[in-house]
């Protein structure tokens, strides 16, 4: 069988087992969403957003890139966060970062990678702004962990710079900013950074009159 055909099939088996346990869980699927989470994590096909924190359809929004990017030129996950903040109006974002992260590992090196070194740039921006920081961590293994979190720290910062965020974050008071990491090792999520509506951003990105 071509490995495919599987998915429809093993599709049809969770459609089944949906339907076994509750006749009108489709039905009522369909009627609306209100999912209370928008998760920006890796495309990583070893951290899937539903499954690691045990929610099911409807819980959670979501937008995946390479290396969990938050870049304020990029129309799709503007458009992503957009729709969430203001119509869907979830109340918390989760930054999700792993451990072992491809894109991050990539953006360390020095090999041309067509389109996507235009990506990785942006990691290599986040290396040289905490290079200090990085290289005292310890070893190549652990400055790449260090790389990692400071990624993902860097991603929420940028949410915090748009007016979206701004907007949400002084008529609403809502929604906070998780930056958590996977391990891909253990599975575990750990938190590494937050904001809310009272945390303080650097002056140059505030916009006054939103
Ligand atoms: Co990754």
């Amino acid at each position: 069988m071509e490995s495919h055909i599987k998915l429809l099939l093993n599709n049809k088996i969770w459609a089944q087992e949906k339907l076994d346990e509750d006749q009108d869980y489709f039905v009522n699927m369909a009627r609306e969403q209100s999912p209370e989470y928008l998760w920006i994590g890796c495309s990583d096909s070893r951290v899937p957003a539903n499954e690691v924190i045990g929610a099911e359809p409807g819980e959670l929004f979501v937008h995946r890139n390479i290396a969990n990017l938050v870049v304020h030129t990029d129309i799709n996950l503007l458009s992503v966060l957009q729709y969430a903040v203001e119509q869907l109006k979830v109340k918390n974002i989760i930054v999700c970062g792993h451990y072992g992260c491809g894109g991050v590992k990539a953006a360390l090196e020095n090999h041309h990678l067509g389109i996507l070194n235009k990506w990785l740039r942006n990691i290599k921006d986040v290396y040289r702004l905490h290079i200090e920081e990085i290289l005292a961590s310890g070893d190549e293994t652990m400055q790449l962990r260090k790389l990692v979190e400071l990624n993902i720290k860097e991603q929420v910062l940028n949410l915090a710079k748009t007016s979206i965020i701004q907007r949400a974050w002084k008529y609403e008071q809502r929604p906070t900013l998780h930056g958590w990491v996977y391990g891909l090792e253990d599975g575990i999520l750990k938190e590494v950074f937050k904001m809310d509506y009272e945390s303080e951003i650097d002056a140059i990105y505030r916009y006054s009159d939103i």
